[in-house]
């Protein structure tokens, strides 16, 4: 592309991918974790109709649920509504939601670790693809991007293994640690599904991808190393040919970001745990999201006026995605994200940069 032609095109693009792709733009796009779920009553009326899955499943649901956030609040980035769960099943996994993920036969022996099927591309969600470019033409008239995600190889591997939410995941770091080898067998077949599925979703229209590692901050550095770090790496960079920002999420992670950034990836979601300008020099020029406590939205407006200007004011002197430091509660009330979106689009990031 030349330069001229490539200018305009940087200069029309939607804020959301100009910043992940490392401009310090003059407001920061602003999308929310979960931001589709029980906290908004449209989700609850056709939660009331269907299963979880059945939601996942159908192309039709998905798009419903997905732009529903976008109608209400007019956010910078949909994000396509799915599971890190979803392509598990075609290996061979039974899952239940209640609402958390449950599965019925956890994985704790080699035997079912060799028994799990690695499907094809296509194979793995054809429903999400459909999703996919449904949502794309009903986006298009905003220009309002749409992302795509997966669960991390070690984050996907802790639910398998556990089978269930669980506070501390004994079972699993046990099993790590009694059966090493056993581990990384199955995260090198996690790996393979996870690149497949989510080049599938690009090729579909996802136009970022988003890998949550939600688990990762179980671990200590050495652990993450062996354990995270090259799966991570390795379904990032088969990535790289599709050209669409990377956006790696790790939680209660403060203590890994200098190895995460070693990562192949544009931009990295980060909790609540440190101020974002802290976080900064470490991921250099690359794109920062987050990171404003979800509890936050629970309080009173005043406090989130206050509490979001802080995170702006720290995201300064560098791109910046506005977001929670992680998934949204289901007792937020509505009005209150409408008002957070509020405070991120009036905070004009030059102007600021520049009384300070
Ligand atoms: O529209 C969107 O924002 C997409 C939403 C989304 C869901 N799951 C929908 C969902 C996303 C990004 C995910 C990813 C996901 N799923 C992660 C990574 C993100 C994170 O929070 O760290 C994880 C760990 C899971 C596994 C999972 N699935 C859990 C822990 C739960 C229970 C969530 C809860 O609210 O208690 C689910 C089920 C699930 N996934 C729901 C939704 C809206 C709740 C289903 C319901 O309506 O009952």
């Amino acid at each position: 592309m030349n330069a001229i032609l490539e200018a305009q095109t940087t200069a029309t693009a939607p804020l959301f991918l100009r910043a992940l792709n490392g401009e310090n733009t003059r407001t920061a796009p602003i999308w929310i974790m979960r931001q589709a779920g029980r906290y908004l009553p449209e989700y609850m009326a056709l939660k009331a109709r269907s299963s979880f899955w059945e939601m996942v499943r159908s192309p039709e649901l998905t798009a419903e649920v997905t732009l529903q956030p976008i109608r209400r609040f007019g956010l910078d980035a949909a994000i396509v509504f799915s599971d890190i769960m979803t392509p598990l099943p075609p290996m061979g996994v039974k899952i239940e939601f209640n609402p958390g993920p449950i599965i019925e036969n956890p994985i704790r022996t080699k035997t079912q670790i060799d028994a799990l099927r690695i499907p094809e591309e296509g194979e793995i969600a054809p429903f999400l693809e459909q999703a996919i470019s449904l949502i794309r033409s009903e986006l298009s008239s905003s220009d309002t991007p749409l992302i795509g995600f997966g669960g991390a190889p070690l984050t996907l591997a802790t639910y398998l293994i556990q089978g269930s939410n669980s506070k501390d995941y004994e079972e699993f770091r046990a099993f790590l640690r009694l059966e090493p080898a056993a581990t990384h067998a199955l995260l090198e077949k996690l790996t393979e599904v996870s690149i497949r599925y989510l080049r599938a979703q690009v090729k579909a229209g996802a136009q970022a991808i988003q890998l949550f590692d939600s688990w990762a901050g179980l671990h200590d550095e050495l652990t993450y190393r062996e354990f995270a770090l090259p799966y991570n790496r390795k379904v990032l960079a088969a990535l790289e040919d599709l050209n669409v920002p990377r956006i790696y999420l790790a939680i209660g992670c403060s203590h890994l970001y200098p190895v995460i950034a070693q990562l192949p990836a544009e931009a990295f979601s980060v909790d609540w745990r440190l101020p974002l300008n802290t976080i900064r020099p470490i991921f250099g020029t690359r794109t920062l999201q987050g990171n404003l406590d979800p509890s936050v939205l629970l309080a009173s407006k005043d406090t989130i006026t206050l509490e979001a200007t802080r995170v702006l004011k720290s995201g300064l002197g560098g791109a910046h995605v506005f977001n929670l430091g992680h998934g949204i509660s289901r007792f937020t009330n509505p009005d209150h994200v409408a008002h957070l979106v509020e405070v991120v689009r009036d905070f004009d990031r030059h102007e600021i940069q520049n009384l300070m």
